[in-house]
């Protein structure tokens, strides 16, 4: 721990934007408190979130995961100099617990109140790991609700978003291709095991938006698109139900796996070497999976990149990565969002500070 980082600002960070009550506790780039209630058993039966269960669990947690987080850093809440909490984007409801608890906490300890983007906080959160980030610093940034590549040549202030996804976010296939094979919600870490005894070359599922022409000059270079996979491997599983074949679940899930990751890492592997970049930052829920580490280091290692991966717990939604982000907005003298910011569902990526 560098003696910078041990005297940075002391940021306590709240994230409610889905179904994870958050709440993180960090001094400069050293993660002091990470505090986690998740209602995602109450969704379980409906295979997806539903917001109202959602904000009514965040209302629960919201005090106990404070008191939690301040417990374990061993902080009070008068001794913080910073609020950061998740602006958006993310589910309506959800947001306004986090950001009311917040806007009350600044109000009540009269610190400054940084709302900041979820998605610019997933890739902030590798600094509690692996020191400050480079800059500029490439991102693979891929979640339930995201699946992007952004240039940061500055993380508090300029993120660019060189793709995206046309259709669905990369967790949400894995999320639908799970249900398709009876695994529970959310799929993602459901299929990441059931891969490991699976092969992963047994069936040629498609891989989206890399044919020569969305390749090339004004295609899709640097998109995503995991809608026709999903398709793909729903025709294959319900093929094979017809025939009254068993369903090889393990060499499914692991050549679904592979077809998701072989795109994530080859896109954003060019993306890096097209701009000059050194370095790749994998950020989001998906960034967990085992098999997309792996491929992703093998792929780096030969084009020469470096790679920077928060370790797992820190990939899925959590308080820390908003306490992160604030620290470094705190660190680089920005301006707070003050008391009147809004949550916003649809916040873009580009945009890192609620005004
Ligand atoms: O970032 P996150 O926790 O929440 C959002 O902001 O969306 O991401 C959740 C997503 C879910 O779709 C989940 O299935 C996926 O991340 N996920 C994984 C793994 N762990 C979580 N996907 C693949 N492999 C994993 N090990
Ligand atoms: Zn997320």
């Amino acid at each position: 721990m560098s003696v910078a980082a041990a005297d940075g600002p002391l940021v306590l960070g709240i994230e409610t934007s889905c179904d994870e009550t958050g709440v993180g506790v960090v001094r400069g780039t050293v993660l002091l408190a990470d505090a986690v209630a998740s209602s995602v058993a109450e969704h379980e039966r409906f295979g997806g979130v539903v917001p109202e269960v959602a904000s009514r669990a965040h209302l629960e947690a919201m005090v106990p995961m404070i008191e939690r987080a301040c417990a374990h850093a061993g902080v009070a809440l008068a001794d913080v100099d910073a609020l950061a909490v998740t602006a958006g984007p993310g589910l309506a409801g959800a947001l306004l617990v986090g950001d009311a608890a917040a806007k009350a906490l600044a109000v009540a300890l009269g610190k400054p109140l940084y709302g900041v983007n979820h998605l610019a906080a997933h890739v902030a959160v590798d600094q509690l790991e692996h020191g400050l980030l480079p800059e500029p610093v490439l991102a693979l940034l891929v979640s339930g609700g995201h699946s992007s590549l952004l240039l940061v040549p500055d993380i508090t202030s300029d993120v660019r978003q060189l793709g995206q996804t046309m259709d669905d976010a990369a967790g949400e296939a894995f999320d639908k291709v799970a249900r398709v094979l009876g695994l529970p919600f959310p799929g993602g870490p459901h299929i990441d095991r059931a891969a490991r005894d699976g092969d992963p070359s047994s069936i040629a599922f498609p891989r989206g938006l890399t044919g020569r022409r969305d390749m090339g000059e004004g295609g899709h270079r640097f998109d995503f698109s995991f809608s026709g996979l999903k398709t793909a491997v729903a025709r294959w599983v319900e093929q094979r139900e017809r025939d009254g074949e068993p369903v090889p679940l393990a060499h499914v899930a692991a050549a679904f796996q592979e077809a998701v990751v072989d795109v994530l890492t080859r896109k954003a592997v060019l993306a890096a070497t097209e701009h000059g970049v050194r370095d790749l930052v994998l950020g989001g829920g998906v960034a967990a999976n085992s098999r997309l580490r792996v491929v992703a280091e093998q792929r780096c290692a030969q084009a020469g990149v470096r790679l920077r991966v928060p370790r797992p717990g820190l990939c899925t939604d959590n308080g820390a990565m908003v306490a992160a982000l604030g620290a470094e907005l705190v660190r680089r003298g920005r301006a707070p969002s003050g008391l009147d910011h809004a949550a916003d569902s649809s916040m873009p990526v580009t945009q890192v500070l609620a005004s």
